[in-house]
């Protein structure tokens, strides 16, 4: 009898657990093939995922009433991601963030990757991993795997550098990504994912409440560039320690929020080392959603959205607005391989780089 119990017991954790779907998502202008992936909780939780650059399309959780509503900026159709647009949804490689001067040095060989913002790199050059279509794979347990191998010299990086990202959405309902890599010559990596979050599906984010959990940011230089200085938060707008509105102090009269045209910037997580630790925690007062970020990465960038402008129509024609959304987007810092005091970002051949971030929405 008890066998038969255990038998329906796991039999109804199987119908518990995730369900993923996929579809055609289209084709690139290079003919390559993409599907879009729903991953579905036990509450009904929705995320849906498309091979394309590995982005985030969409993400439906509930607010206070229990009504789903989607909390992430993106596009209806694979079009509207093959348009410029700044990075929605998307995983961020091989470096994630800038790198000043778009050059760096290792093992004494200097190597110069594109420049896509001012003289500097960012989110990986011209063709990130943001743009390339990666061989994705439906996991038993639900979730979805995507792996890509980004080529010896491709954006000017070192080493055959294979990535895999598994998503997972669990019943607590966490979207959770796993990131490793690893390399058959030295290299840098770091990656990320550059979703755009606005938990009360419209409107600017400035009423949102954030929590981020760091004593330290770092500062930039007029090209977003760290100088390298870890600066105490304790008495700037860049103080989140404790909960507090985002467009309390976003337009005061402070050298950093000027040169980021607001917030993007990293902040330095507290944390012992690489455990997996709450970065931050996004509260939106009307919905009452809340968002807990959870990472083992070193730091996080916290971006307002400032670049946004409203020349973007995204899902169901919505115009994307200045700071109608925010990011965080959790990393190494930026400039990890010309600032030799920060974390460091070098990857070597047998080693394998691996980290866990968390998006968890606890009501
Ligand atoms: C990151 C950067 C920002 C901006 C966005 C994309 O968050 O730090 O400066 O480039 O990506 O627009």
């Amino acid at each position: 009898m008890d066998k038969i119990w255990a038998a329906f017991a796991v039999i109804a954790t199987m119908h518990a657990a995730t369900k993923i779907v996929s579809g055609d998502f289209g084709k690139t202008r290079e003919g390559a093939a993409t599907r879009i992936y729903t991953l579905t909780n036990k509450s009904g939780v929705e995320v849906k995922i498309t091979s394309f650059g590995g982005r985030v399309v969409s993400l439906k959780v509930p607010d206070k009433t229990g009504a789903m509503g989607d909390v992430v900026l993106g596009f209806d159709s694979l079009e509207g991601y093959l348009n410029e647009n700044p990075y929605f949804g998307a995983l961020i490689g091989r470096y994630g963030n800038r790198i000043g001067h778009a050059q760096f040095k290792l093992d004494g060989v200097l190597y110069k990757v594109p420049k896509n913002d001012g003289d500097n790199s960012l989110h990986g050059g011209t063709r990130g991993f943001d743009k390339v279509v990666w061989t994705p794979r439906e996991l038993p347990d639900g979730g979805l795997e995507l792996t890509y191998l980004s080529k010896d010299g491709e954006e000017g990086y070192p080493g055959n550098c294979k990535v895999t990202v598994v998503y997972h959405l669990t019943d607590a309902n966490e979207l959770k990504i796993e990131y490793a890599a690893s390399t058959d010559k030295d290299t840098v990596v770091n990656l990320t994912n550059h979703s755009y979050f606005n938990l009360a599906g419209d409107g600017d984010v400035l009423g949102h409440m954030l929590t981020l959990n760091a004593d330290h940011f770092t500062p930039v230089d007029s090209g977003l560039i760290p100088t390298g200085v870890l600066k105490p938060v304790a008495g700037t707008p860049f103080d989140f320690r404790k909960s507090t509105a985002i467009g309390a102090r976003i337009e005061e009269n402070d050298e950093q929020l000027k040169l980021g045209k607001g917030y993007d910037h990293n902040w330095v997580l507290n944390k012992k080392g690489f455990e997996l630790s709450l970065a931050a925690r996004v509260e939106e007062p009307s919905k009452g959603r809340v968002m807990e970020v959870w990472t083992t990465q070193p730091g996080i960038q916290f971006y307002t959205g400032n670049f946004l402008d409203g020349t973007i129509k995204g899902k169901g024609g919505k115009v994307y607005a200045r700071r109608s959304a925010l990011c965080l987007e959790t990393q190494h810092f930026p400039d990890s391989p010309n600032k030799p005091k920060f974390p460091t970002t070098e990857l070597k051949p047998g080693a394998e780089f691996r980290s866990t971030t968390v998006y968890k929405f606890v009501k």
